[in-house]
């Protein structure tokens, strides 16, 4: 009965110009007859709008590319949307690591919900609706129709990482290991990945072009995304964090294991930006070398993952992202553990803290 009033109420206004009167959204991709030319039926149909529809109605145009002509079999070929202009989201979905839009918990989404969740205890989920509203998306407005937390208050947004602070910011049923990403990312920290805002740290000597830790020359790239390190392993697939062979959703491997030989491909993805031989040849920490690749002589420790010190967010407490992973690093004889820094570009500091049986009391460089 519910169905029926609501396909009713759709036939009443079943133009994207009754719908969108007033609303701003012409642009808008989905409602444009040329892109999508069966109008709003090609989703309201048999449409569940309690749990936003669900991955199945998109995947018909973003999928494997045999479900449209299956789909639309009835449908002349000229009307429906060239392949070619079809964006495939399915392979990444598909994969080991990605965002649950196929699992169960996905319909636990509502369009009247508020985020960032307040309830510890709701499921978390993820559908393709969470992220994208499609009534008012454009390429122009990609974000365009959702909302999120700006400060205190919940308005549109416009940049990915509201997006994504919506679920991974302040919401109180992160899981298990998790951190708040807006927490970690706040410009007013003492380091950062300069996702929200320009870095704090002048002397990143390892940075490989075009990225610059500030903009001096128009080529500079000082700035970067959740995206340029969450998406897939595929550099020719959609954008987005929708999946990846990776663990973490990341574009290139990183491994967070400890007592592993260093190799170009267990930290891939700092290698993207930050130049190995610059890491390795002690450019910077004059002990990077040391840990990363582990002593040669006189002991089996083989080497630890850029993880055990650094976060690869920002830090509320230190700079340089310098977070010990306390999974390998623990405190002190004297139960210190701290970083201490001495002068910005000066490449001093000191540790406090126990590693492989190492007491660092501290510890100087
Ligand atoms: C590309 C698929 C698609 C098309 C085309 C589409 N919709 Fe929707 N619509 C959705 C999805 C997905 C939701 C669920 C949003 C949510 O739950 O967050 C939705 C929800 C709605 C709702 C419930 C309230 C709301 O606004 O969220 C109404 C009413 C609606 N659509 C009307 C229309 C009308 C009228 C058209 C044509 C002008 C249209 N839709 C075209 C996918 C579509
Ligand atoms: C009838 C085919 C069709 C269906 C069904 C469909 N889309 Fe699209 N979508 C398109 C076309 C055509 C484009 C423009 C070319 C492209 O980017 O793939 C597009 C573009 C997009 C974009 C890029 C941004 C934009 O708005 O241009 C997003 C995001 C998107 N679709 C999400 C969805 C989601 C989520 C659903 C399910 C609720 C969905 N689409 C259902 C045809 C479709
Ligand atoms: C509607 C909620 C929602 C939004 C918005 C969202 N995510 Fe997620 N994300 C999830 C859920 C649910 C999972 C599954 C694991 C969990 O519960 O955190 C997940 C998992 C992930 C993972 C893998 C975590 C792991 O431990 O392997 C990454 C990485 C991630 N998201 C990044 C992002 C990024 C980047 C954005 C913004 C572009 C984003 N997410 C937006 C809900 C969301
Ligand atoms: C410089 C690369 C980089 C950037 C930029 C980045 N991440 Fe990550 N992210 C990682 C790596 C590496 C991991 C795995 C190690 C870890 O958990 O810290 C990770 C893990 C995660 C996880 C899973 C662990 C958890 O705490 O839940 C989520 C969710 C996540 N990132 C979200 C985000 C969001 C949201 C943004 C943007 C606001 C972002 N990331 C920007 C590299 C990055
Ligand atoms: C966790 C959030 C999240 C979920 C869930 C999600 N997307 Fe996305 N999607 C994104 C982000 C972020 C982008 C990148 C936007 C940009 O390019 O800035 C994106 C991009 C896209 C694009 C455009 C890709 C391109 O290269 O232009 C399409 C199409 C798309 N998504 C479809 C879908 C469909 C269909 C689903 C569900 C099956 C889905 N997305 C689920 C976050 C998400
Ligand atoms: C044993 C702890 C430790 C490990 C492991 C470690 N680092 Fe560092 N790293 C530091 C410290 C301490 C500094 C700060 C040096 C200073 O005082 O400026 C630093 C600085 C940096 C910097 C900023 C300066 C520059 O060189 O551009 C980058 C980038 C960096 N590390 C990347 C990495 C990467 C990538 C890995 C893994 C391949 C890694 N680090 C492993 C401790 C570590
Ligand atoms: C997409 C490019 C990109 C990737 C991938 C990346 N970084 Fe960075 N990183 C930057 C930029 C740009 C800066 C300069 C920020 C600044 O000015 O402080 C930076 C700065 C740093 C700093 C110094 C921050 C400070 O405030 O002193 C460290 C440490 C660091 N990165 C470690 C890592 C590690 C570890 C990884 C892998 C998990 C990684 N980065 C991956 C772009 C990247």
């Amino acid at each position: 009965m519910y169905k029926i009033l609501i396909l009713a109420a759709l036939a009443c206004s079943l133009s994207a110009v009754a719908y969108g009167a007033g609303r701003g959204f012409n642009q808008a991709t989905h409602l444009d007859s040329t892109k999508v030319p069966r109008g709003c039926a090609t989703c309201h149909n048999g449409f569940n709008f309690k749990t936003g529809g669900g991955a199945s109605i998109c995947i018909i145009c973003h999928g494997d590319t045999s479900r449209l002509s299956q789909e639309y079999k009835f449908i002349p070929k000229k009307f429906l949307p060239r392949d070619s202009e079809l964006k495939n989201v399915e392979t990444d979905f598909r994969k080991t690591y990605h965002h649950p839009v196929f699992e169960p918990l996905a319909a636990r989404h509502r369009a009247s919900e508020t985020m960032p969740e307040s309830d510890p205890k709701a499921p978390r989920h993820a559908t393709c609706a969470d992220c994208h509203n499609v009534h008012y998306s454009s390429p122009a407005s990609k974000f365009a129709g959702i909302k999120g937390k700006r400060t205190d208050v919940i308005s549109s947004i416009t940049n990915e990482w509201e997006l994504c602070y919506r679920c991974h910011g302040d919401a109180a049923n992160l899981p298990g290991r998790s951190t708040n990403k807006r927490a970690l990312f706040a410009s007013t920290n003492p380091s950062y990945h300069p996702v929200e805002a320009e870095g704090r740290n002048s002397a990143v000597v390892s940075l490989l072009k075009p990225y610059k830790e500030k903009k001096f020359t128009p080529g500079d790239v000082s700035r970067i995304t959740c995206g340029d390190c969450h998406g897939s392993d595929n550099a020719s697939s959609p954008s987005g964090p929708h999946g990846s062979n990776n663990q973490f959703i990341l574009v290139e491997n990183y491994s967070i294991r400890d007592d592993q030989p260093e190799a170009p491909q267990l930290y891939a993805l700092c290698y993207r930006c930050h130049s190995r031989t610059s890491i390795l040849s002690d450019e910077s920490f004059k002990y990077h070398s040391l840990h990363i690749n582990g002593r040669t002589t006189g002991s089996s420790f083989q080497g630890t993952s850029c993880y055990t010190c650094h976060d690869s967010h920002g830090s509320t407490e230190n700079k340089y992202l310098i977070r010990f992973n306390k999974e390998v690093v623990s405190a002190n004889a004297n139960g210190m553990l701290k970083f201490v820094e001495k002068g910005l570009a000066s490449f001093r500091g000191e540790c406090y803290l126990s590693c492989h049986g190492v007491d660092h009391n501290p510890k100087k460089y």
